[in-house]
């Protein structure tokens, strides 16, 4: 490893790089993440192993139907949620090269239902499908997806084979159907989609993939879709990449020896240049119209991957969220798989980051990666509901760059891939702290039953 330490190589006090031109977009510095500790405010308690409420399925990445609002819909009283899902006899490095888009429907918040494959297998863009965000107009009655489509189709190395090598391009897409049927005993998504890439990485704002890179060192995914209730106009947030020139940053890569890290997305050569990215909607009718924007707030010489970015309002403040990975962060800065927050006090606002340094969410230290990919939900006045998925358990740090190198009997044993408890986090203006924990992939709507505590 031929990282050089972050801190001792600011540009300045704020953490911006010498000679970036990133002035206006708002920094997640070296300064505040230098400042990450666990505590009783943001661990996240110990889980029991959940039972396998989907046999034969592991889910990761979940998202839930909202309303335009942001508001968790209720489409004639049920709940629906969408998740990336695999075969589980799959090892679980390899989920994301085969991931696919299932839905769930509950009347509880709770019992979820399998529904089943969201998109006829070959039918939507890219070579697979990774996370998303999913809105319903209940007036239209329509359904949209905003998903990653990664890699190509027409690939013509078939990733569901071991070992072949597969492409990791990213781009935005929207999917737009009318198909969704409720009865009284389910809900059913068929039929076709209308799919359109509808945005791609420019290079300027966004590493392209050529810039990067080969690997999985760039993102340009996790489209996230919000209205400002502030303007009415709508937005995508994204987790995306700064370019960077050579030499722009000192802390710009990391030299790592092949399969150091096989577990995970930060190779050799990869820059700590996350941003959490921004789209405008060109068009009050068209809902694939959008155009770049500069990023929400970048993490220059902080971290590499900004993951699932996402706003909840609450109390006139825009609370601004993502998950991040230890393995993501450089050398000299230590932070745990977990979520990040930021506040400001409108949309495209000077950020500053929760609890002074953004740790908002901590998997506990005997338990590192426990859970991951956190994504939040209004709850109650002034408390959010955060969902997640059952990661790995009993992997020591020591096993940090090394999950694929385990034993496979190890990796498939230790691999959760259920819906985590879901997490009530307060929030007190730049403060927050974890008050509650829920049923398993309990999700609140105006209709979800009160949930089981499982604390
Ligand atoms: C987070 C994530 C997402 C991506 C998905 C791929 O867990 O890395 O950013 O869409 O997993 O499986």
């Amino acid at each position: 490893v031929d990282t050089v330490a972050a801190d001792e190589h600011q540009g300045d006090e704020t953490g911006t790089p010498n000679g970036s031109e990133s002035d206006q977009t708002p920094a997640w510095t070296v300064e505040a993440a230098g400042q990450i500790e666990l505590n009783d405010a943001n661990t996240i308690p110990i889980i029991r192993r959940l039972d396998d409420s989907f046999p034969g399925l592991h889910v990761w990445d979940t998202w839930p139907l909202r309303d335009r609002d942001g508001s968790v819909a209720s489409v004639n009283g049920w709940s629906i949620q969408f998740a990336l899902t695999s075969p589980s006899g799959v090892l679980p490095g390899k989920r994301h090269d085969i991931a696919e888009i299932r839905y769930f429907y509950s009347r509880e918040g709770y019992d979820w239902h399998l529904g089943g494959p969201v998109f006829v297998p070959g039918s939507a863009k890219g070579n697979r499908q990774w996370a998303a965000s999913a809105v319903w107009d209940g007036d239209s009655e329509e359904l949209f997806m905003f998903y990653t489509a990664t890699g190509r189709s027409g690939n013509p190395n078939d990733p569901r084979g071991e070992g072949i090598d597969i492409t990791y391009e990213q781009r935005l897409a929207l999917a737009e159907g009318t198909s969704l049927q409720t009865t009284r005993q389910g809900v059913r998504i068929t039929g076709e989609w209308e799919h359109e890439i509808i945005l791609t990485a420019d290079g300027e704002y966004y590493q392209t993939q050529e810039q990067a890179g080969d690997g999985i060192i760039y993102a340009f995914r996790d489209p996230w879709y919000f209205e400002d209730p502030e303007s009415g106009n709508r937005y995508l947030v994204f987790e995306g990449n700064t370019p960077l020139e050579p030499g722009e940053a000192n802390c710009e890569a990391q030299d790592l020896e092949p399969g150091d890290y096989s577990s995970g997305v930060a190779a050799t050569g990869a820059q700590f240049n996350g941003n959490i990215g921004l789209a405008v909607s060109t068009s009050d009718e068209d809902m694939s119209e959008w155009e770049l924007r500069p990023p929400l707030l970048e993490a220059i010489c902080v971290n590499q991957q900004l993951e699932r970015g996402n706003i909840v309002v609450m109390d006139d403040r825009y609370y601004l969220f993502c998950d991040s990975h230890k393995f993501t962060f450089p050398q000299g800065l230590d932070g745990p798989d977990g979520m990040y927050g930021f506040v400001a006090d409108s949309l495209q606002g000077d950020y500053e980051p929760l609890n002074g340094s953004g740790l908002v969410l901590a998997n506990p230290a005997d338990q590192p990666f426990q859970t991951y990919s956190w994504m939040p939900v209004p709850y109650d006045d002034n408390q959010i509901a955060v969902l997640s998925y059952y990661n790995y358990h009993d992997l020591g740090d020591d096993t940090l760059t090394g999950v694929g190198n385990l034993p496979r009997e190890d990796q498939m044993a230790k691999f959760g891939g259920t819906f985590a408890p879901t997490l009530v986090v307060e929030l007190d203006g730049a403060s927050t702290e974890i008050v509650d924990t829920l049923d398993g992939g309990f999700l609140p709507s105006e209709n979800s039953n009160p949930p089981i505590d499982t604390m």
